[in-house]
């Protein structure tokens, strides 16, 4: 049986279709990512397998279990870290795991030892009887997966688990969920706009754009999808006729054009650059700069897009961008 398995999955708000037709397979175990930029779907994507939100229509189940119809199996089978705080600041990190517990009647004398348990699990048993409000964030983010963890659930949501922490706390988090996904076996679902988290972390990945499915594979094969190198020169405006002319070249495997750079796929960076240079001179096009770099998965978002994520787009909370590729 599938851990999570949705068809045709909708969502309508008034005039927004946050969510256009998702097709998920995820096996138990599985530590997938849905990555994509603001305003894609992936919130509202997790959330109705979450039983918070209703599907507009399709359909979607956690372990068999349909979303709409056994909401309440399905909410005691989960757990949830959101993506924004829902800690109660004037409680200690104990009280607020001990609150949630309650909640989710976890039997009162097995609440001590679990208590105990998940916070020792992400490293703040001695930040116990703190109170929340002088944790750092990134104190708080691990609060919230220990409570996340608590009732002992078989899939964790998490969304987006790192927005807004540090390098360094980034990777922390990163250890406690490939930690937790590798020694409990919990099937994890994140969502993330970061395209290192969602390859370092995710066993697969599904790109979602405009709150459809654009790409799903292992970081790996998607990568592997470009291959070779991607050299990204910056160009004047008017550089169709240089990427015409380039695209000629037999080992150039594609071309794309995104804002005043353009894109190439080659098999050897090294060889082509001269040669890229050469034919810029030619055409009498000036280039200020020219890069070279093996293929990332924002290569990968940008092939099935058209379009950069911007770091200050994910960061603006700007939904619905459309930038100029869009299909
Ligand atoms: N409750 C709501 N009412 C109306 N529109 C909504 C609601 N929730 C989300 N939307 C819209 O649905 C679209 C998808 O939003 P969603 O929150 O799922 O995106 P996201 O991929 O999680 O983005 P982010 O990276 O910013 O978290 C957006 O256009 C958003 O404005
Ligand atoms: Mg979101």
């Amino acid at each position: 049986m599938k851990a999570i398995e949705t068809k045709d999955l909708f969502k309508r708000f008034e005039d927004v279709e946050a969510v256009k037709g998702i097709n998920l397979e995820i096996e138990e175990g599985e530590l997938f990512g849905l990555l994509g930029p603001n305003g894609a779907g992936k919130t509202t994507t997790i959330s109705m397998l979450c039983t918070i939100v209703k599907p507009t229509s399709g359909s979607a189940s956690v372990f068999g279990h349909d979303v709409k119809k056994e909401s309440s199996t399905v909410r005691g089978m989960i757990g949830i870290v959101f993506q924004d705080p829902s800690l109660d600041d004037n409680l200690t990190g104990k009280e607020n795991l001990d609150f949630h517990g309650r909640l989710y009647k976890v039997p009162r004398n097995e609440i001590a030892g679990r208590i105990s348990e998940v916070l020792e699990l992400v490293e703040l048993a001695d930040k116990a009887n703190v109170i929340v409000k002088k944790y750092s964030g990134g104190m708080k983010r691990r609060l919230e997966i220990a409570r996340g963890l608590l009732h002992h659930p078989k899939v964790l949501f998490l969304d987006e688990p790192t927005l807004g922490l540090d390098p360094q706390t980034r990777r922390h988090i990163w250890e406690y969920i490939e930690k937790l996904n590798r020694e409990k076996k919990i099937t994890m679902i994140l969502t993330t706009h970061y395209m290192d988290e969602a390859d370092q972390l995710c066993d697969r990945i599904a790109i979602i754009d405009h709150g459809q499915i654009v790409a799903m594979d292992t970081p790996e094969n998607l990568k592997h999808d470009v291959g070779g190198d991607v050299v990204i020169m910056t160009v004047p405006n008017g550089s169709e006729q240089l990427k015409t002319k380039l695209e000629q070249l037999e080992f150039v495997k594609s071309t794309q054009l995104v804002d005043g750079t353009l894109r190439l796929s080659v098999d050897k960076g090294e060889t082509a650059i001269p040669i890229f240079m050469d034919v810029a001179r030619q055409e009498g096009i000036a280039v200020p700069s020219i890069a070279l770099h093996e293929p990332t998965l924002e290569d990968i978002f940008i092939k099935y897009t058209g379009r950069e994520i911007r770091t200050q787009e994910a960061a603006s909370g700007f939904a619905g961008f459309h930038g100029p590729g869009r299909r």
